[in-house]
């Protein structure tokens, strides 16, 4: 027998999406020893406590089986931060899931919901899993493009997008990877098209603590209209700067609970006991924490932007998310996918090329994404590389 049935290996709905950009350019940051500024994880750990709780709580057990919506002391902890922070009523009982990470909380909310033929929008530059997942579950994506340069959601083409097939809008406020932050407006907008067009709406808020220059996050639970159709997904990633931990929630109206619990099951069942213990426990950090967390990325976001902006780069000042984009045209490259493939050899730093997050990748090939989720001496040791490089002519050293 040959094996010419499983020529692909990988199923044809996610054959077309290829190996994540994430992994190339971390594997060529390895290679040429680069300042890794591509894929967004801090080069720091989250507070001790937390570890400490973690550490406790495995010794302690218990170390099986956690109920698969998650520990009651984790979803009655989300419950009390979305009422601190939103002023949003939610029943840990029948609205909170706990997942393994935002990531199988968006696999667990398109599995749960999405039937063959259903269309989901997302608005482009969007974050690489929703499609493929979307498309996984059987649905098509249908992308809308946020207007250059300053990322405007296009009102017309939005409405156009939504038709009978619409199943759902994703909306990741704050954005990765342009760092956009959904005004009130936009946010109404949302929610009067989802309404006449009885559509959900899937909000991936990760990055709901990184909101700078004064500017509140909006969860769509709190939008008017939209209480009862949004899918808010959040994790402990960003937050607590422990991205490896995987400890993530949807929270929903109790019929969409109900779908998300369904697949969540079927996925992980349920997510570590320990970590979970841990993290309920940091939800409930003093409000002083929360500050410190944003005004250290506001100060590294300053640096970062302030650096490139004098090195020549376009600059799009990020609302909010640990993530820069940067236009590389003003230094003369068209490509960015060529230069960032370039960069870690011949600048010594590792950088995301923006065109991968839209689905035709001439509308970002002049962007190029840079995370400051790094300590402030990686960020002095890239600024400092990048400027030799500019030196040198933009050249190999
Ligand atoms: C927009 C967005 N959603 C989801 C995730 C994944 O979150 P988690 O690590 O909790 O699975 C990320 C991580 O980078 C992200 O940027």
């Amino acid at each position: 027998m040959t094996l010419e049935r499983h020529r692909h290996g990988v199923c044809s709905a996610l054959l077309p999406f290829g190996t994540s950009i994430f992994t190339e350019m971390s594997a060529l940051a390895q290679k040429w020893d680069a300042v890794n500024l591509s894929q967004g994880f801090p080069d720091f750990d989250g507070p001790l406590l937390i570890r400490q709780a973690a550490a406790d709580a495995l010794l302690k057990g218990p170390n099986q089986y956690t109920p698969s919506m998650g520990t009651a002391v984790l979803r009655k902890a989300v419950a009390a931060k979305m009422k601190r922070f939103q002023n949003v009523e939610v029943d840990p009982d029948t609205m909170v899931t706990v997942t393994a990470g935002a990531t199988e909380a968006l696999a667990a909310v398109f599995l749960g919901l999405v039937e063959p033929g259903d269309e989901v929008i997302l608005l482009e530059p969007s974050y690489d899993l929703y499609a493929p997942m979307v498309a996984r579950a059987g649905g098509t994506p249908v992308h809308v493009g946020l207007e250059l340069p300053h990322f405007e959601l296009p009102a017309q083409a939005l409405a156009d997008a939504f038709g009978p097939r619409t199943k759902a809008i994703v909306l990741n406020n704050p954005q990765n990877p342009c760092g956009k932050v959904y005004s009130a407006e936009e946010l109404a907008l949302i929610a009067s098209l989802c309404e006449s067009h009885d559509a959900l709406v899937v909000g991936d808020e990760v990055y709901e603590h990184l909101v700078y220059d004064g500017r509140a996050h909006t969860t769509l639970l709190a939008v008017p209209g939209l209480s009862e159709r949004s899918l808010v997904i959040s994790s402990t990633a960003k937050t607590f700067s422990m991205t490896g931990w995987k400890v993530g929630w949807v929270v929903a109206s109790p019929a969409l609970t109900e779908a998300v619990r369904m697949s969540h099951q079927f996925l992980t069942f349920c997510t570590p006991g320990p970590l979970q213990e841990a993290m309920a426990g940091a939800l409930g950090y003093a409000d002083t924490y929360y500050g410190e967390l944003l005004s250290d990325y506001d100060r590294k976001r300053r640096m970062l932007c302030d650096a490139l902006a004098s090195l020549g780069f376009g600059i799009q000042v990020p609302q909010g998310s640990y993530f820069v984009t940067v236009d590389i045209r003003p230094l003369g490259f068209e490509d960015d996918l060529a230069l960032c493939r370039a960069l870690p050899a011949s600048a010594g730093v590792a950088a995301i090329p923006e065109s991968v997050f839209w689905s035709q990748r001439r509308q970002g090939r002049h962007l190029v994404r840079l995370c400051f989720c790094k300590k402030d001496e990686t960020l002095s040791q890239a600024i400092e590389r990048l400027t030799a490089w500019r030196a040198r002519g933009m050249k190999g050293g």
